[in-house]
């Protein structure tokens, strides 16, 4: 980016950072002015609380306003050019950059074989054991179908015709009219946003996305070539920033966006029709592709709460909108089946964009699913999976009030994470030490651009009862021992987490 599009003032920066919570505690060394200062504009432009291509105040008027010296700003401002977090020109002043590339080191989330685990309480993976008997009878009712299919080749890289028409009507019954052509059955939602990075967001293009958001999503689009361009959440359950995300689609032109309005994965959020409307209409203007991720859509944890208007009702023609479904969390993570909702010529495009990656999706599994929802059984499945979900979330949140009074999270509705403020720790040290007192959980920084959210982690509502209250119980052992200054060293691979 070349010039600034915005300009944030000495005040309002001072303030910023003076409201940032940092790691603290005997463990964690305290760097030197400078170093904090830039590490405090590096994750406002990391969270996106500070846009990209923001001109920041000249150095004396941001000394002034932090009561600092002038040498220290320009010191920060120097380390920020260095890291390409800065750009200046004489003249033009200093503006704020993205760096191009992966300057720190960034992950997304690899779930362990189940069997690795032992006695560990694995917090990692976002996703529920299948809600039988539903998954046995399903691939039952797939085995009878699957015979005139056993016919063909076998490779359908749109999806399977039934299934793909089967997901046109669950559209269309939600009100957004759906051809069969406007869908493309992919290998799980992953499958699908693999695809379309594929086709929209190459190497150096921008992708606009939640700040934090989905860790993997992330990393796909960070190894796809893509430049992330971070837009905070505001605080709290409803966390779209409208004009924070007008000026980021307006100024950085990302011709990608990605959304997860339902549900939000870390936070739990839930975009209300206003912002699901502001937001479609600001993508058109911008001439950016959103892509909604509905993922999460179906987990509001009582069956009947009153959900908000699907974003693709907004642009039913799906040529701004593109929406991404999936079965993982819904039903089970081990059916792998996605899809997209888009034009019938982006689908076309996308069916061209994925034959290269996987050729199609297993024709059992399709079936499987569209037995699923052909008999109601889906309806079901997923109204025992909200029980399951719901207990659990109400026994975890009980157990960390309890043994981690000082850690902080608002209990969403939905979905299946609880995004966690660890009451100043380090959420990568957490992690590390919870590795060592048998519980997994991934930190924060999994979930932002390039280590944002140090003071996080997320906890899943993947267990309930008496091991929900175990794992508060280890999680305020490995919180001690981070206090204390015995947990030091960080994350290893072998404590990667989904
Ligand atoms: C928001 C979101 N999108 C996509 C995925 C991945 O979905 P799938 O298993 O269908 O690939 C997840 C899984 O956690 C998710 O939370």
């Amino acid at each position: 980016m070349a010039q600034w599009t915005s300009a944030v003032g000495a005040a309002q920066l001072a303030r910023q950072l003076n409201s940032q919570s940092r790691p603290s505690g005997p463990g964690v060394r305290k760097p030197p002015a400078y170093r904090a200062l830039a590490d405090g504009v590096r994750l406002l432009v990391l969270e996106g609380r500070v846009p990209v291509a923001a001109r920041l105040p000249a150095e004396r008027e941001l000394a002034v306003a932090l009561a600092v010296s002038r040498t220290t700003v320009a010191a920060a401002y120097e380390a920020l050019r260095a890291e390409g977090f800065l750009e200046s020109r004489r003249g033009a002043g200093s503006w704020t950059a993205v760096p191009a590339g992966n300057p720190l080191p960034a992950r997304g989330l690899e779930p362990l074989p189940p069997e690795s685990l032992g006695s560990v309480i694995d917090l990692g993976t976002a996703a529920l054991p299948a809600p039988e008997p539903w998954l046995t009878r399903a691939v039952q009712g797939a085995l009878e179908e699957l015979p005139p299919y056993a016919h063909t080749h076998g490779d359908y890289p749109a999806g399977l015709p039934a299934l793909r028409q089967m997901l046109a009507d669950r559209y269309t019954a939600r009100g957004i009219p759906t051809m069969p052509e406007q869908i493309m059955v992919t290998t799980g939602a992953m499958g699908a946003m693999d695809a379309i990075c594929h086709l929209f967001a190459g190497r150096g293009e921008r992708i606009a996305v939640e700040s934090p958001s989905y860790a993997n999503i992330l990393q796909l689009m960070r190894e796809a070539g893509a430049r992330l361009v971070p837009v905070a959440m505001a605080e709290g359950l409803t966390g779209w920033d409208l004009p924070r995300w007008r000026q980021v689609l307006r100024d950085a032109a990302p011709r990608l966006a990605y959304v997860v309005a339902d549900f939000h994965n870390p936070t739990g959020a839930l975009a209300d029709d206003d912002q699901r409307r502001a937001l479609v209409e600001a993508a058109r203007s911008a001439g950016t592709v959103l892509v909604a991720d509905e993922t999460m859509t179906e987990l509001h944890l009582d069956d009947d709460y009153a959900m908000p208007r699907p974003v693709c009702s907004f642009d039913p023609a799906g040529s701004t909108v593109l929406t991404v479904g999936s079965a993982s969390k819904a039903f089970w993570a081990g059916m792998r089946i996605g899809w997209v909702r888009a034009a019938p010529e982006v689908i076309r495009s996308l069916v061209a964009a994925r034959a290269y990656a996987d050729l199609g999706t297993p024709v059992l599994e399709q079936l499987a699913i569209n037995w699923l929802m052909n008999t109601g059984g889906w309806e079901q499945a997923v109204s025992v999976r909200r029980t399951q979900a719901r207990e659990n979330r109400d026994a975890l949140v009980a157990a960390v009030r309890r043994e981690l009074p000082d850690w902080e999270f608002d209990v969403p509705d939905g979905g299946l994470t609880l995004w966690v403020r660890t009451g100043g720790l380090s959420g990568s040290r957490i992690a590390a030490v919870g590795e060592r007192v048998g519980v997994r959980v991934p930190s924060g920084p999994r979930f932002g651009v390039d280590g944002a959210f140090e003071g996080y982690v997320r906890l899943p509502f993947t267990v309930g009862g008496p091991v929900a209250e175990e794992a508060a119980v280890r999680l305020a052992a490995a919180a001690r021992l981070v206090e204390s200054g015995a947990g030091s060293g960080s994350e290893t691979p072998r404590t990667s987490v989904a």
